[in-house]
């Protein structure tokens, strides 16, 4: 009876369908859908660790006989799932069906002797396939299929877009274009677990988690690798002590903060990565930024990666993510459309800086799904009474509990269509009282705003901080200009329905027409015209207003 609200896709999914209906507009959905359907966070992430556990990554040459190549490597075992792709070269990622097949595969592998250098003997799961004497890997003409690991260039996607037959199309494509495939999470996981391997040089126990939109369901084809070095596990600061006899403890090296902590592990783990890791380069340790991190690249994967520590908020408000992505087909499509729109605007940037973060974007396309007159997402309160014990989290003081099965949610019956949604959403965002109002997403409320900063998103696990405290007033106003431009661009006959050029083909028209080079110069120049021609007084008013509101909350 429960599940009877959630998503019909995914009700049939499950075999758990009613009627499927001739006017059903499902046919796209099947493909955006989240892979994992409605499983829990957690046990997404279990599964797919094991996998990563079983796999290994090997450079071949760039014409190898895929049959030949999967006879070879069946020789240390079942193999579960084989792909190839091309980056600085061919790879191929191959998962056994069990681990054990791992020991068999390094027993047969060397360390290569070159000549005039030195190597440093870390056996990994990164290797080198090498054609030897008479056996004929090559296939002699063409390589093995490769899948994509980066999304199609704007100019293809405009044109892919322009082809599709209503907005609602447009934006369903745009995210199956956009998402991570399978292949490409299994990478993710796998980068991962190759990481591990060497920070379990010194911490046999720990697990590194994958966190930020690889897996929160908002993951762009080519976005960063987040990573979270995990040591709770290890600490053993749960275990029982017996009242009488003995007990020991670990003698262990002490330091005067849990940053300072962070900071070296961080700064030895990196060190590690940047002499032994093979594959990673460009090694930077930035231990001083707010959360301490090290960044790399990790080449044979075209990865970006930042490896954190002790950074437990973000795994939660990565899971939040995943859950909301989960619980409506139309919020992941919103989210990708609406990132792709910001920045095709240079509304965010890859930089960071005084713009809006994709992360802060998401927050927003949240909020205002919660804002609909019929709600499509609940708020986290309800989330947060919904939670069983096995859900309760506090982290730092704060509490961050909120329930992790998703068919205990009940949605409601909203049936606005994506166009609808995108449409609302610039009208939304066009017109909030940005001055005065703060996004919660916790009440799915908009409340006074407790500080100056222009835009204000409460953190959905710690009430007093500011999501988006960067962003500057400039910024903003660009993001409010762009979306009322966008809002009026999709009203106009010209942009919101198929058009041609004068040679038959599809001129850019609906959301193609909003993400276009010349879409953004439009609004550009509209929006220096609309600073110019808003009166001084108007921002003397609302500065005012922000300094009365500053008052009001210093003599609370
Ligand atoms: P991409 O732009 O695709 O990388 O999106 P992302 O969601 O991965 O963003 P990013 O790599 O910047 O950050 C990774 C994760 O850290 C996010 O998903 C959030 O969980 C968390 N995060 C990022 N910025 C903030 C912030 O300002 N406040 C809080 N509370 N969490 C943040
Ligand atoms: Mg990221």
């Amino acid at each position: 009876k429960r599940l009877s609200k959630l998503d019909s896709c995914f009700q049939r999914k499950l075999g758990i369908s009613t009627a499927v209906t001739k006017t059903d507009t499902c046919n796209k959905k099947d493909e955006i859908e989240p892979k994992d359907g409605l499983k829990s966070f957690h046990s997404v992430q279990e599964e797919r660790i094991e996998q990563a556990e079983r796999s290994v990554l090997i450079s071949c040459p760039s014409k190898t006989n895929e049959n030949n190549f999967l006879k070879y490597l069946s020789r240390h075992g079942d193999i579960n799932k084989c792909f190839f792709y091309e980056s600085y070269g061919t790879y191929a990622v191959v998962e056994f069906v069990h681990k054990e097949s791992l020991a068999s595969l390094h027993q047969g592998t060397a360390i290569p002797t070159i000549n005039h250098e030195a190597t440093v003997p870390f056996k990994s799961r990164l290797l080198t396939l090498r054609q030897t004497g008479s056996v004929e890997m090559s296939s002699g003409k063409s390589g093995p299929l490769c899948q994509p690991q980066i999304t199609i260039p704007m100019k293809d996607l405009i044109l892919r877009l322009s082809n599709e037959n209503s907005v609602d199309q447009q934006i369903s494509s745009l995210t199956e274009m956009y998402q991570l495939t399978e292949e490409n999470v299994c990478l993710r996981f796998l980068v991962c677990s190759l990481l591990k391997d060497i920070a379990a040089a010194y911490f046999p126990e720990c697990k590194i988690r994958l966190f930020g939109s690889s897996v929160n369901g908002f993951g762009k084809l080519g976005c960063d690798l987040d990573m979270f070095l995990d040591l709770d596990s290890i600490s053993g600061r749960n275990l029982k002590k017996l009242k009488a006899g003995f007990s020991l403890e670990y003698q262990t090296k002490r330091s005067v903060s849990e940053r300072a902590v962070t900071q070296s592990i961080l700064s030895v783990i990196g060190e590690c990565v940047d002499q032994f890791g093979p594959g990673c380069v460009g090694v930077q340790k930035i231990l001083q930024a707010r959360c301490p991190l090290v960044r790399f690249a990790h080449q044979p994967s075209g990865f970006q990666c930042d490896l954190t520590a002790n950074n437990r908020v973000a795994m939660k408000s990565t899971e939040l993510l995943y859950l909301y992505g989960g619980l409506d087909w139309r919020v992941r499509c919103l989210v990708f459309s609406v990132r792709c729109w910001a920045r095709s605007h240079s509304i965010t940037s890859s930089i960071p800086g005084a713009w809006i973060s994709n992360f802060s974007l998401t927050v927003m396309v949240l909020f205002f799904l919660q804002r609909r007159s019929v709600p499509i997402l609940p708020t986290l309160d309800y989330l947060n009474k919904l939670a069983g014990p096995l859900d309760k989290c506090v982290i730092d003081g704060n509490d961050c509990t909120f329930v992790s099965d998703m068919t205990k949610i009940q949605v409601q019956d909203n049936t606005e269509t994506l166009e609808q949604l995108l449409q609302e959403f610039f009208e939304f965002y066009g017109t909030f009282a940005f001055n005065r109002m703060s996004i919660n997403i916790r009440k799915g409320q908009e409340q006074n705003k407790s500080d100056t900063s222009p835009l204000h998103i409460q953190n959905p696990f710690d009430t007093t901080l500011n999501v988006s405290k960067n962003v500057n007033v400039t910024q903003l106003e660009r993001f409010v200009a762009v979306c009322r431009e966008s809002a009026w661009m999709l009203q106009q006959q010209e942009f919101n329905a198929p058009r041609t050029n004068g040679d038959g083909t599809r001129a850019p028209w609906g959301l193609a027409a909003l993400i276009s080079p010349s879409a953004s110069q439009v609004a550009k120049v509209k929006s220096r015209r609309a600073k110019k021609r808003e009166p001084a007084s108007e921002r003397i008013k609302s500065l005012l207003e922000s300094l009365k509101n500053k008052g009001k909350t210093a003599s609370v």
